[in-house]
């Protein structure tokens, strides 16, 4: 492989620094009582400030400039006057487009003190994001990234869902390929050197599936049980990856 990925990752570099960089700021700020509008806001500033767009706003319709899933919500919540409750936990899905190129990353936050049940959610699916990119690295298969996540969560008692995955990213928010956040090991397409994608794990307490509310967006598990997701983007290097939108090193 030339070099060409090199400047593909400088820009991706720049794109997830100032993403990770807006959840840094969110981090600061939740708390109970806080309307999860009040998130998306910062998110708009942060970002607009670093010279970058919000690239959710306007996404296909999608009103608001990151993306709060509180609870059940599984992925896509739209910021809105909801207040954050003690005992929550809330993914705060952020996405900065920066000279041409897209930086992706979600955390999900505790709101206060949350259940152990909820804890451990938690903590599963930070873990199993990390089990993943651990493995990445040039000529894997993309089903060995699927396979560590699934067995990771389902030794803890808890389900991957299917309907949403990680993708390619770049000059495009979205591109190919889907990255399956379950399947079999030795499976699917080869991953290569210079590829640059996410991983974004949804793990539900109950069952995998969920349903979209009437608004469109709204991911729910169909059970309404908690759901919890990180994300991060990341580059294929030679003997492992790069992680573009850490908080801090190797987070
Ligand atoms: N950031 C989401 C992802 O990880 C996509 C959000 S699309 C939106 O792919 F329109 F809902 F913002
Ligand atoms: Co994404
Ligand atoms: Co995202």
């Amino acid at each position: 492989m030339d070099d060409n990925y090199k400047i593909a990752f400088e820009k991706t570099r720049l794109a997830g620094s100032i993403a990770a960089g807006a959840l840094k700021e969110v981090a600061k700020i939740i708390k109970p009582g806080i309307q999860t509008e009040y998130i998306d806001n910062l998110c708009y500033e942060f970002i607009n400030d670093h010279g970058a767009y919000s690239a959710p706003l306007f996404y296909r319709g999608f009103p608001k400039s990151c993306c709060t899933s509180v609870n059940h919500v599984v992925c896509h919540g739209i910021p809105s006057k909801k207040i954050l409750q003690e005992g929550d936990i809330l993914n705060v899905d952020v996405t900065a487009f920066k000279d041409g190129w897209h930086g992706d990353t979600s955390r999900t936050f505790e709101v206060g003190e949350v259940s152990i049940k909820a804890k451990k959610l938690v903590k599963t699916t930070y873990e199993a994001l990390m089990k993943a990119i651990k493995i990445v690295k040039d000529n894997i298969f993309l089903g060995d990234i699927g396979s560590i996540i699934q067995n990771h969560v389902e030794a803890e008692g808890f389900s991957v869902v299917q309907d949403f995955c990680g993708h390619g990213i770049g000059q495009s928010f979205h591109e190919e390929p889907n990255i399956l956040h379950y399947g079999q090991k030795g499976t699917g397409e080869k991953i290569k050197t210079g590829m640059i994608f996410t991983i974004e794990p949804m793990i539900n307490i109950g069952n995998y599936e969920t349903k979209t509310l009437k608004d469109g967006w709204t991911a729910v598990t169909k059970d309404k049980s908690l759901s919890a997701q990180f994300e991060h983007t990341i580059g294929v290097t030679k003997d492992g990856c790069e992680i573009f939108t850490s908080l801090e090193k190797n987070d």
